[in-house]
């Protein structure tokens, strides 16, 4: 068992957002079959968002993708009638234009757990994205104003909040700033902004032009991002990148992820993979004798 944000997670493995389709019939299933202990949603808006035409995403290499969906989307308002069975946490993640729009959004979250109790009962966190890199003035384009969202947001929900940041240069400074507001924790990492260019019409293979790139090839990037973070904060980390083996997340866990997200893994080898991961975490805790919560930083020195 897990405790983040005084929530209780079975393991520390998650589904990061973007991964699951937005439909509590597949959610359930997910959750259900895997037993997986919390579930992040795609990125929802106040509004439905069209995603960009096709192509959308890309294998690079072994093991690394590039995305543009653009945060598609059918808008929170979908969450009213859903219906999710186990028991998995959910993670709401939204996303916005700024910070009127992520505010309102937080607000209707809250309206909707009120009336859908079964939903309700299963949210225990909120996830603001501030950093997908795939649609002009969303995503990565507010995150300058993370001080006066998380502000804004910790003042209309009762759930923790947790900020997604991209691993950008200014990525601790961000992190001080969501920490400074009230965030009761951070996810990262996000996607990083890529181009592939075709060889036969030279011009970007990805409709959208950039994408943000995920897989085996961002892992390391994880590493350091959350590594720096947890060394100058010491807040509640929710840990993602390229996270494709159990050693890949006690490496992660070591450097201060509380909770490990499992994304391109499952688009790559599909579901299966969780069981995978989960038994040789297990089984390594127990050969070496350690407890989770020992594992959490055991690689940060001060
Ligand atoms: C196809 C795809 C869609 C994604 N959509 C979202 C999204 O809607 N919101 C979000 O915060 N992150 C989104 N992400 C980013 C992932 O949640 C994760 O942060 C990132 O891919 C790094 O982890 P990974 O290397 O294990 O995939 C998406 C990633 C992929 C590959």
């Amino acid at each position: 068992m897990v405790k983040v944000a005084n929530v209780e997670f079975k393991d520390p493995f998650i589904i990061s957002s973007g991964i699951i389709p937005l439909v509590s019939k597949f959610i359930s299933n997910v959750c259900v079959k895997y037993d997986i202990s919390g579930i992040t949603t795609k990125t929802l808006t106040l509004s439905p968002l069209e995603p960009h035409r096709p192509p959308t995403v890309i294998k690079l290499e072994e093991g690394c993708y590039m995305n543009a969906i653009g945060l598609g989307n059918p808008g929170i308002e979908t969450l009213r009638e859903f219906q999710v069975k186990g028991d998995c946490n959910l993670i709401i993640s939204i996303g916005g234009s700024g910070v009127e729009d992520i505010m309102k959004s937080a607000e209707k979250i809250e309206d909707i757990r009120r009336q859908n109790i079964n939903l309700g009962e299963k949210v225990k966190i909120l996830e603001l994205n501030l950093s997908s890199p795939n649609r002009k003035g969303y995503g990565e384009s507010t995150s300058k104003f993370t001080l006066e969202i998380v502000k804004n947001v910790s003042g209309v929900t009762s759930l923790p909040v947790f900020v997604k940041l991209g691993p950008w240069d200014n990525t601790i400074e961000l992190a001080g700033k969501a920490l400074e507001g009230g965030a009761n924790g951070l996810t990262l990492i996000n996607t990083i902004k890529g181009l592939a260019i075709s060889k036969e019409e030279f011009k970007p293979i990805l409709s959208y032009g950039t994408g943000g790139i995920s897989g085996k090839c961002i892992h390391p990037l994880a590493v350091r991002i959350i590594h720096d973070v947890y060394k100058e904060y010491k807040p509640e980390i929710i840990g993602m990148g390229g996270v494709f083996t159990w050693e890949d997340a006690i490496e992660l866990m070591a450097v201060g992820a509380k909770l490990v997200g499992l994304g391109t893994v499952i688009i790559d080898r599909g579901y299966q993979v969780i069981n995978d991961i989960r038994l040789g975490f297990r089984n390594y805790l127990k050969e070496k004798g350690l407890k989770i919560e020992e594992v959490i930083g055991i690689g940060v020195r001060n």
